[in-house]
């Protein structure tokens, strides 16, 4: 894989770190909330004496949120999800910012793990999370219980990290500010954002026609809601499954067809995962899908379809695009695998808009920020955003988008 191997960071290539920089030149220049944080931050200094330890995509825009939390004092160590690293952006992490990064983009999910390891073994004192990954492993009374004394609170961006962290993972002694609990979130990244990043990452993986193929959306929450309403106005044939009566009843009254999984996927060209649940895509599934069915995820991770049971009916294998391999059964029966069931957006695009990580990653740096001033004042466990951060934050969303 031709890894640099350093004591403070393992990354795919430091040579990268030239074409990383004018990725982040460019993000920069469209995200000006951050830039003003930026310009506070740099004069009060809240982070002074603080390790932030990450676990968010390696990209340029996590960079240019990297640059605004350092310019505010702190140190920062950072991993980010198998298939979503930038290797050139996470260069120029090194090299231009010193930030101890443990991330490629070939990284397996074992890899991905061992990574996180590595950012909670540079004892960082807030956490900011993506999935729940650093909670989980935190969790681990044995290896992190000084550690966990030590850490003031944290921050976790998404849907699947706020379920895991309410319904899975113990009770820890500090707060963690849920990002995913503001409807600015929701609504603008989730909804907005990756409804037009996974169109985009779809069709530069693919680089086919959407309009006129018959799509199955599986998850109608936020993510899913955008996904559907973008490829519907591409002249996609969308249909919806939802396991929640309210979801499916939304997608009627949206002019969705929408019915049970079993019903939709013998007719489908292209099936998306976006539940945040693992296994939505089981075996038996793959049984009712038609010849050169497209398979992709959106949902923070790949086990929402099930691809190990994919591989194993599979009698060949064969990589046509880096990022769609053809599985190919006994029967002659094909499945094409975008991204190896990694998020789509991320994976074969630049995920979400420059623009709405603007304001989500604004969310996420108040929010580190309340922790670092605030802890202490603040509750243990999972928690929402303060009502005046979220306010401020769409406030100075309006002033730069609707001038
Ligand atoms: N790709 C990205 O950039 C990105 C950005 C934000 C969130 N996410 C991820 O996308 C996923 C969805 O997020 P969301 O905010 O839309 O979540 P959500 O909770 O709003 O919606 C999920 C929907 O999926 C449905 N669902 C659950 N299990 C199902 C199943 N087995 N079959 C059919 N439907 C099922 C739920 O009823 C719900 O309506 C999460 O994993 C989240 O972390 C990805």
């Amino acid at each position: 894989m031709g890894q640099t191997m350093m004591s403070d960071h393992n990354i795919s290539d430091i040579g990268l770190h030239a074409s990383g920089k004018d990725r982040v030149d460019w993000a920069r220049n469209n995200m000006p909330i951050l830039g003003a944080i930026k310009e506070r931050l740099a004069v009060e200094q809240p982070f002074k004496g603080h390790k932030i330890g990450i676990c968010l995509h390696v990209e340029a825009k996590s960079g240019v949120w990297i640059e605004t939390l350092m310019a505010g004092g702190a140190r920062i160590a950072i991993t980010g999800s198998p298939g979503s690293t930038q290797d050139d952006t996470a260069a120029w992490l090194v090299k231009e910012l010193d930030v101890e990064v443990f991330a490629w983009r070939s990284e397996t999910f074992d890899e991905h793990m061992d990574n996180a390891r590595r950012v909670l073994a540079t004892e960082p004192t807030i956490i900011a999370d993506n999935g729940g990954d650093l909670h989980f492993l935190l969790g681990d009374d044995d290896a992190y219980k000084g550690l966990r004394d030590s850490i003031i609170g944290a921050t976790e961006e998404t849907t699947t990290g706020a379920n895991r962290l309410r319904e899975e993972l113990p009770a820890f002694d500090f707060p963690t500010i849920i990002i995913n609990d503001t409807m600015a979130k929701r609504i603008v990244e989730n909804r907005y954002g990756v409804g037009i990043s996974v169109v985009d990452g779809i069709m530069r993986t693919t680089n086919i026609m959407l309009g006129g193929k018959t799509v199955v959306v599986v998850g109608y929450g936020y993510c899913g809601q955008g996904v559907a309403q973008r490829l519907r106005g591409l002249g996609a044939h969308v249909t919806v499954v939802d396991t929640e009566p309210l979801a499916q009843l939304e997608a009627h009254f949206e002019g969705f067809t929408t019915g049970l999984l079993k019903d939709a996927l013998p007719g489908a060209d292209i099936v998306i995962t976006v539940t945040g649940r693992d296994s939505a895509i089981q075996k038996e599934h793959f049984e009712l899908m038609k010849d050169g069915v497209v398979l992709c995820n959106a949902g923070q991770n790949s086990a929402e379809i099930d691809i190990e049971s994919l591989r194993e009916m599979a009698a060949t294998q064969r990589t046509l695009r880096p990022d769609i391999e053809q599985l190919t059964l006994d029967s002659g029966r094909k499945f094409f695998l975008l991204a190896q069931g990694n998020l789509i957006n991320l994976a074969g695009g630049d995920g979400n808009p420059i623009e709405v990580m603007d304001l989500g990653l604004a969310l996420q740096t108040l929010s580190l920020e309340c922790i670092a001033l605030g802890a202490g004042t603040l509750s243990n466990g999972p928690q929402t955003v303060p009502h005046d951060i979220e306010q401020a934050t769409l406030r100075a969303a309006l002033q730069e988008w609707v001038k």
